[in-house]
């Protein structure tokens, strides 16, 4: 049976910048007329890859494997995949050749002329094109209307790409040169979305503490920036990702004690406790450096919480080192923490380096590392009980249905019919499931973008319970 070349089902893996990606392209194409299909029933599929480890990377071949097998036992004629991002950038043609229904590649600054690509895609059943050339600068990219209002929280790209070529990271190689945003543009897409209902902005970068300082930059840096966004004032919060310690600059570390809106909550990746390694893995900063940024940091904003990377298992890492990754991760107290074994990655420096590590012990580490970082974010989440914190209402939520005994069932603290269960986050970014009152006829999204002081009741695995405390405030000019 023939497909409906408009109907298109999207996988996104990788980073919130891909996320972000697949966000703009599915607005940017149902403003052409596609809409959005469940797996069966797509005439095209959209992957947009991460190849940051293998495992990712595998995870695209397999999602192809399905594609193709789907539509050959269904007979689904004329199915067609486009594949962006990372992966699609480091394999490039070579993805056609072994599937033949790949009709588009697209890079990762090829992805601003997809929607185009993928319209004339679908009227000319034969042809095939690719888009992986790098931009020179920062390309602007179309703005699809919207219907109805922005998310509560969003996301803004400041800059594309890195130039800081840790030995480790095929990013570099996959995103491009570093290449800032043009302030005014950032401010601009900021401004149309506080407009639009939005209230917090997350600032997108592979190094945003970089930011301004390429030849694209226009004399702005990364602090300037954070000031200038910092002073719109509908903005309820701002967070950024990532910074790379070796580039923070001291006036956005102080920018956390003068700044309200700038939300009490760093990712500072870390990689390792290790200075020979972090050397080895051109880091090009040691552990006493990363200390004194933390040290900085809390002193302008005693509460602020530190999330990190690490990598365990990198070539040449002993007990020693690993041990000392454990003791500054102690030390340090993340409230959470994303870590990784070690992969080798085409084109990256590190896979030429000797004494690999044996992949049993690596992930015999890494199980310690996350038992231990386990503890500790269990901990964090229990100590939220019973504190009054002030969540942005985001999403609709989960119905949390059974508390700890010695809690309060929430069923029972809300038990007229009119409520919507909705998440939020606090300022320091713990997910809060609540359930609030729905004035009569006021219809479901009523709290969305709202902020509303809830007090935190019981504490999940990875998220809060709380329920509504004293008035919402509203944040709002008018
Ligand atoms: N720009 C960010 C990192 C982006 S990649 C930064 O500098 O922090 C996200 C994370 O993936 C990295 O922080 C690192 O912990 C992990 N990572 C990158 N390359 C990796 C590799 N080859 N093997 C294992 N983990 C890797
Ligand atoms: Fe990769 Fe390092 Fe650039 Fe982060 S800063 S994207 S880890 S090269
Ligand atoms: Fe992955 Fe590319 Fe992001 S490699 S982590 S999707 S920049």
């Amino acid at each position: 049976m023939p497909v409906n070349p408009y109907a298109f089902h999207i996988k996104t893996f990788g980073c919130q910048m891909n996320a972000h990606d697949s966000d703009w392209l599915c607005r940017s194409l149902e403003n052409r007329g596609f809409f959005q299909a469940p797996f069966a029933e797509a005439g095209l599929y959209i992957i947009n890859t991460c190849s940051v480890r293998d495992k990712p990377e595998q995870k695209v071949y397999s999602e192809l494997g399905r594609i193709a097998r789907h539509a050959k036992v269904n007979r689904r004629e004329g199915v067609s995949v486009a594949v962006g991002g990372c992966v699609a950038q480091q394999v490039g043609p070579g993805l056609v050749g072994r599937f033949p229904q790949v009709r588009l590649i697209f890079g990762t600054d090829g992805i601003a002329r997809a929607p185009e690509a993928l319209s004339r895609l679908a009227e000319e059943p034969r042809l095939r094109l690719s888009l992986l050339e790098f931009t020179e600068g920062y390309e602007e990219r179309e703005a699809p209307a919207r219907t109805g209002r922005a998310p509560a929280a969003a996301f803004v790209n400041i800059m594309q790409g890195c130039d800081n070529f840790c030995t480790y990271c095929i990013v570099p190689y996959v995103r491009g040169r570093q290449k800032s945003r043009d302030p005014e543009e950032i401010l601009a897409e900021c401004r149309a979305l506080l407009e639009n209902g939005c209230r917090e902005i997350t600032l997108l970068g592979q190094n945003v503490n970089s930011y301004g300082q390429d030849t694209h930059g226009r004399g702005v840096g990364f602090a300037e920036l954070l000031g200038r966004i910092l002073a719109l004032p509908e903005l309820l919060r701002l967070r950024f990702v990532t910074p790379h310690p070796k580039d923070i600059d001291p006036r956005v570390i102080a920018a956390f004690g003068t700044y309200e809106a700038l939300a009490p909550r760093l990712h500072l990746p870390l990689q390792s406790g290790s200075d020979r390694i972090l050397k080895k893995m051109g880091r090009r900063y040691d552990t006493a450096r990363y200390m004194d940024i933390v040290r900085d940091l809390r002193a302008a904003r005693s509460d602020i919480t530190l999330t990190t990377d690490i990598i365990v298992g990198f070539p040449g890492e002993t007990e020693e080192d690993f041990a000392a990754t454990m003791r500054l991760m102690d030390e340090v107290g993340f409230v959470h923490s994303f870590s990784f074994v070690y992969s080798d990655r085409p084109m990256a420096k590190a896979g030429m380096l000797p004494d690999k590590v044996d992949r049993i012990v690596a992930l015999e580490r890494l199980s310690r590392l996350q038992n231990a970082q386990n503890m500790v974010s269990d901990q964090v989440l229990a100590q939220q009980v019973g504190r009054v914190e002030t969540i942005l209402v985001e999403s609709a939520g989960k119905r949390p249905v059974v508390l700890p005994d010695s809690v309060e069932k929430i069923a029972e603290a809300v038990a007229e019919p009119e409520v919507e269960y909705v998440q939020g986050r606090t300022p320091h970014g713990y997910i809060v499931n609540v359930a609030l009152p729905v004035p009569a006829g006021a219809g479901s999204g009523f709290w969305a973008g709202k902020a509303v002081p809830v007090l935190i009741r019981a504490a999940g695995k990875h998220s809060l319970v709380g329920t509504q405390a004293g008035e919402p405030c509203w944040i709002s000019q008018s």
